[in-house]
This record gives structure tokens, C-alpha cells and sequence, in this order.
């Protein structure tokens, strides 16, 4: 039986990925690790271990779910004990050396790993699964993206902003720098010299690399939002070749992953609230851009649960096929 552990389990991403190796089928021995401060802690009947320099010996397959910093510093040690890895965090998603996988999209990236295979950000997630067929099909070159972003996306500590502050206005931000109860806040990450934030670079140089699109433009403005959890995004994408939405819309209804809520005179389109708790990404919206006469340019709305199919179902997907090649 094989060994599999998850680093930082404790998390809002480690929890989910606890239940999405249960609904994946996955079997194994599972070993959960998070700090020193949640040592002992029991989750579903598994006691948390410290996540320490030891803790990956006799472990196949690491789920990462920390932050960067703390990815960084454990990582060694789980490649030293010989462990393949599955990584959340974006410490490696764009090194060479590391595929950068949604399954759907690029599975065969999965098995050039060298111990490391990442999981892409959980927008960019959410954004290819709704583009990756009309790239297909009419091959994309410009995208201009707005995402809405749920508080679970900035972890535990997010959640904790919005239950607080919906009790109490005028309870002190911990994860944000601004309330976001009742609020919008058009930063996410730290700004570079162009005023552009590293969470938006992210669809850019992540959607290249698993698109195999080098010359892929993305413009994107990320956007927090006091919504609990499922991110949502309007899109613009502007394609080589003119684009049939009834051809799109035909690929998009028979897309793994993809439902079509796309039936805007009785009001069905995609809401985060619809797409909370389950692994599909819901596209609807569709139409073209009607300034734009060569009908290149399409623009769509999706959602999709980013604690789910942005982090922790997307990283068991990867986690399951390459169980699957192992046992073969
Ligand atoms: N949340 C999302 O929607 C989302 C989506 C895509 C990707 N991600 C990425 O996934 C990763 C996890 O995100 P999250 O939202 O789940 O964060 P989170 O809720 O803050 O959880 C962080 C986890 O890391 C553990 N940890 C912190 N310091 C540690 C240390 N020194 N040693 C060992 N474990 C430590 C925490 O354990 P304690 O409880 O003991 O502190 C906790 O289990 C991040 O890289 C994030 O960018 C998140």
C-alpha cells in the first residue's frame, strides 16, 4: 500500500484535498502534516504529525498545500526521501524542470516530471478550463481577463476576515489590507514597476506554459471579493481565426470538467454560488464582441470552485493518474 502525505493539511486547500482523495478513489496509507501548532490536532479519525525533516521517509506521494516560503524549506527533504511531489504552491510552476498540469488540458506533461509536477493557480485554473476549447478550435492570441476572487482563496486566514467583519465593521483586516465585508479590493499580491500584481502575471506565464502558447497575451485584473469560496471571471479573448459560437458552444457541452450554463433570456449563467463544493467550471455569457466586425473576439463569464478544481481536486487528479501508470 502505498504512502501518502499531505503538507499542510491543515489548511483550507490540505482539508479539501483530504476529501477529494476519498471521492477520487485513492487508496493509501495518508499521513497529514502542518506546524508545530497544529501537532496532534485529529482530522477525520488521522492525527496531525509537525511537518519536520523526517516526516517523508516511507512517503511515495507528497499533496502540497503551503504557502511558498514554507514549500521551499520542506521540499528538500521530501526529494531526498525520494517522494513525488504535487505541489500548490507557485514555488515552481514555472521552473523548466517542473510540468505545470491541469489534467484536461496537458496530462501528458505529467509524466516528464523530475520528482515535482505543480498545480497552477487556481484563476488561471478556472480561466484555461473555460478557454482551452476555444483555443482548440480557433487558436486564442489575447485574452483580457477580470476575476472576482472568492476570501477562501487567501486560506483559512481569509475566511476569518469575512465571518469577522460581518459581525463586527469594524473588526481589524488580518488577511487583507482592506475590510472586505461590503467592499471590493482591486489588489491581489504585490504591484511591480508596470502597476501589475504578481497574482496577474500568473494567467499569463502559467496559461503559456499549459497551453503550450508561448506568445499567449494575457491582460488580467485581479479582484477581491466577499464571496466565501468558488472564483468567477468575465473574459475577453480575441482568436486567430474568426470564432462559431454554435461550434463552441457544441465543444463546450461535451468538455470534461465544463458545464454550459449558457441560457441568458431565463437568466442561467454562471454564479459562484452554484459552482461552490464540486469540481466543474461553469461557462456561460458567450457571445462576440460586436465592435470587433471580424467576430475574432468572444467574451464569456465562468466560475468555479477554486478551493476544488483550482487547488486540491485538480492536484488529486494529477496525484491519481500517476498512481494509475504506477500500478501498471
Ligand atoms: N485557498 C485557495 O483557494 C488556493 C487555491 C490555489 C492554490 N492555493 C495555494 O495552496 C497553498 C495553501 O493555501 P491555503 O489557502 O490552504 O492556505 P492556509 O489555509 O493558510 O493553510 C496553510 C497550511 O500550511 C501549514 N503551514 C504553515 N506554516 C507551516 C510550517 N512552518 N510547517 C508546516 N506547515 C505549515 C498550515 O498549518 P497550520 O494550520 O499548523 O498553521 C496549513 O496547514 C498556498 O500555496 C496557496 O497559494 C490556495
Amino acid at each position: 500500500m502505498k504512502t501518502i502525505a499531505i503538507a499542510g493539511a491543515t489548511g483550507a486547500v490540505g482539508r479539501q484535498m483530504l476529501e477529494c482523495l476519498k471521492e477520487q478513489g485513492i487508496k493509501g496509507n495518508v499521513k497529514l502534516l502542518a506546524s508545530a501548532r497544529s501537532a496532534g490536532k485529529v482530522i477525520e479519525g488521522l492525527a496531525v504529525e509537525e511537518l519536520t525533516e523526517q516526516s517523508f521517509e516511507g512517503v511515495d506521494y507528497v499533496l502540497g498545500a503551503c504557502e511558498n516560503d514554507v514549500t521551499k524549506k520542506w521540499m528538500p527533504w521530501a526529494q531526498k526521501a525520494g517522494c513525488v511531489v504535487v505541489d500548490n504552491s507557485s514555488a515552481f510552476r514555472l521552473d523548466p524542470q517542473v510540468p505545470l498540469v491541469v489534467p484536461e488540458i496537458n496530462a501528458d506533461d505529467i509524466f516528464t516530471h523530475h520528482g515535482i509536477i505543480a498545480n497552477p493557480n487556481c484563476s488561471t485554473i478556472i480561466a484555461l478550463m473555460a478557454l482551452h476549447d476555444l483555443d482548440d478550435l480557433f487558436k486564442i492570441e489575447d485574452v483580457v481577463c477580470t476575476t472576482f476572487q472568492a476570501v477562501s482563496g487567501a486560506g483559512v486566514k481569509g475566511i476569518g476576515d469575512l465571518e469577522r467583519e460581518l459581525k463586527d465593521p469594524d473588526a481589524k483586516p488580518e488577511a487583507f489590507a482592506y475590510p472586505i465585508a461590503f467592499n471590493v479590493i482591486p489588489q491581489i499580491g504585490g504591484f511591480d514597476e508596470n502597476g501589475i500584481t504578481s497574482e496577474e502575471w500568473k494567467m499569463q506565464n502559467e496559461g503559456r506554459k499549459i497551453l503550450h502558447s508561448p506568445e499567449l497575451n494575457v491582460n488580467c485584473t485581479c479582484v477581491r471579493v466577499p464571496v466565501w469560496r468558488s472564483h468567477s471571471e468575465s473574459i475577453t479573448a480575441r482568436c486567430e481565426k474568426p470564432v462559431d459560437l454554435d461550434v463552441l458552444r457544441e465543444k463546450l457541452s461535451h468538455s470534461e470538467g465544463v458545464v454550459l450554463r449558457d441560457d441568458p433570456k431565463n437568466n442561467i449563467y454562471p454564479m459562484p454560488i452554484d459552482t461552490t463544493n464540486q469540481d466543474n467550471v461553469f461557462v456561460g455569457r458567450l457571445r462576440h464582441d460586436v465592435n470587433d466586425p471580424s467576430g475574432r473576439t468572444v467574451v464569456l463569464f465562468c466560475a468555479g470552485d477554486q478551493i476544488r478544481k483550482g487547488a486540491a481536486s485538480n492536484a488529486v487528479q494529477i496525484l491519481k493518474k500517476l498512481v494509475e501508470k504506477d500500478a501498471e
